[in-house]
């Protein structure tokens, strides 16, 4: 097998005497779709941070397509092909999706600064063809004149997918992607995600397993800043850690039930 496109080597994390990430070792396959799975605490975002440069870990490395990048910033990350949805494509309120879609192409494109672009209008560039597929891909098309402001958690979330694939990253990190949403958000969101499979590696952070059950190819579960189990949904799901940590139930409470 061809080597991990992205891969943390015995990656721990410590705030002061916390130990956040525990020798966590995590790779990711090209068009892989994995998802890390834990409660709240496990330190899946913590992890996440770790690779996308946010933090850099205590102790151990992370590898991108082989190279080093275990002290590198976000923004070399970024330009190395390796992105994050949220945090930084942060989107501008005040402005309408077919202005942010431009905005985050374009500064993903080496134009001067957003001021210049601001000054020659982002309006000359909303028949571009990269921005109308994207409008395409992600369903934007009814709300594109629509400021950001005034639209709805899942319809921003789409956005700010759209925005984080408009830079054509090799791999996709979403932590989160579908929390606060309603059921009818998530399933336009993991719709537009879905498209991306082939494209794109994704990595999703998620904490309910039944959200991303359907979408993901291969699990990666934390408890207490450990991998405690990897593999496919039944065979994590029915691992004897898991059943414990994850779900709480209790071994012997299980054995008398079998
Ligand atoms: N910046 C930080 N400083 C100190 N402790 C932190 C920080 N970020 C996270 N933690 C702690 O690390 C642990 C893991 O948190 P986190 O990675 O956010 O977990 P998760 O995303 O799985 O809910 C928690 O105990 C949390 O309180
Ligand atoms: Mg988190």
């Amino acid at each position: 097998m061809s080597q991990p496109i992205l891969q943390a080597t015995g990656v721990t994390k410590r705030f002061g005497a916390l130990v956040a990430v525990d020798q966590v070792n995590f790779h990711l396959n090209q068009f892989e779709v994995v998802g890390i799975l834990g409660s709240n605490g496990a330190g899946k975002t913590t992890f996440f941070n770790l690779l996308t440069g946010l933090f850099f870990p205590t102790e151990g490395s992370i590898s991108y397509k082989g190279r080093d990048i275990t002290r590198m910033s976000p923004p070399e990350r970024v330009a190395l092909g390796l992105t994050r949805s949220f945090q930084l494509t942060s989107t501008f309120d005040s402005l309408s999706v077919v202005d942010n879609l431009a905005l985050a192409y374009f500064r993903a494109s080496r134009t001067p600064t957003i001021a210049s672009l601001l000054f020659t209008r982002t309006r000359s560039f909303h028949d571009h063809p990269k921005i109308r597929e994207s409008i395409e891909t992600f369903d934007l098309a009814a709300i594109e004149h629509r400021l950001v402001q005034s639209l709805s958690l899942g319809e921003k979330r789409r956005l700010e997918i759209a925005m984080a694939v408009l830079v054509d990253p090799e791999v996709l990190l979403l932590d989160e992607p579908l929390a606060g949403l309603a059921e009818s958000e998530i399933k336009g969101v993991l719709g537009v995600l879905r498209r991306q499979i082939g494209r794109q590696t994704i990595l999703i952070v998620e904490h309910k397993i039944s959200h991303i059950q359907d979408f993901v190819q291969r699990l990666v579960v934390m408890h207490d800043g450990r991998v405690i189990a990897e593999g496919g949904y039944e065979e994590c799901l029915n691992h004897p850690e898991v059943r414990r940590s994850y779900w709480q139930i209790d071994p012997a409470e299980d054995a008398q039930h079998a």
